[in-house]
């Protein structure tokens, strides 16, 4: 059987300048995998590159998500079939509310998947159970996507969207900054309730701080456009101790 997600020799470049330099990392279903490495060596490029941004240009290897090739699908299929990227920093939609956007993009993923969509009532109950997990209230979900929510508000509705699309595949890019000790604790809380087997994780992050409440499975320590080192949990002791000056 393929493995959940499995990246091959990955390289891609912005403009002249090559970011990806020949990536390997495999993810099995059910697993969480965290990744770890100095600034500017590339973790949000690689997370950008799977979800198909197409300011990156993939100019070799291949990226195979349950068996199916991921760079020949267009960002929209990549999202229905399960992929999901909650940002490092959050985009601003002006005039577009966060339960508009969660009921399109729930509701494309549902016909997508030869599902029946939510009617309002069905979706609102979906969205209140999941808001009131996270603490987001009604006055959140009424105003436009990020537009004046304070950093860790915004990371609060990342992890919102990630409970109501229930997306396969969840790449958390640096969830864990600009959260306060409380809400550290309630969004991860929220993605541990996630963890299944049929869903992985690839948790970006600089800290042992989220990793405190969702225990990687494997850390993967990445250097100037590839990955040098995937090891067990220790690595983030590790990490944090040293530096990186030792992989
Ligand atoms: N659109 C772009 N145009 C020019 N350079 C870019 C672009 N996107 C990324 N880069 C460069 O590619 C390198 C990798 O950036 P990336 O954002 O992937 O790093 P990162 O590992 O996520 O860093 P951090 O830990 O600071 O978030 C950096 O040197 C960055 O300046
Ligand atoms: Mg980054």
């Amino acid at each position: 059987m393929s493995a959940f997600l499995e990246i091959k020799d990955l390289h891609a470049k912005v403009g002249d300048k090559e970011i990806l330099k020949g990536v390997n990392l495999t993810i099995e279903s059910g697993k969480v995998m965290a990744i770890m490495g100095p600034n500017g060596c590339g973790k949000s490029t690689l997370s950008a590159v799977i979800t198909g941004n197409p300011t990156y240009q993939v100019t070799g290897g291949s990226i195979l998500f349950k068996g199916k090739d991921l760079l020949k699908m267009t960002p929209d299929e990549r999202a229905n079939a399960g992929v999901f990227l909650a940002f490092q920093r959050p985009t601003e939609l002006p005039g577009v509310s966060m339960a508009q956007l969660l009921k399109a993009a729930l509701n494309a993923k549902r016909t997508f998947l030869k599902e029946k969509p939510l009617d309002a009532v069905q979706f609102m109950k979906h969205l209140k159970v999941r808001a009131t997990a996270l603490g987001i209230t009604d006055e959140m979900l009424k105003r436009s996507v990020n537009v004046g929510f304070s950093g860790g508000e915004k990371k609060r509705l990342e992890t919102f969207q990630m409970a109501v699309l229930e997306p396969d595949f969840c790449i958390l890019d640096e969830m864990d900054s600009g959260l306060d000790v409380d809400a550290l604790k309630v969004v991860g809380g929220a993605i541990s309730v996630m963890r299944e087997e049929k869903r992985s994780f690839m948790i970006i992050t600089h800290h042992d701080d989220l990793l405190r409440y969702v225990a990687p499975d494997k850390v993967a320590i990445m250097r100037d456009g590839k990955i040098l080192q995937v090891g067990d949990k220790e690595l983030v002791a590790k990490v944090e101790e040293k530096g990186y000056d030792n992989f």
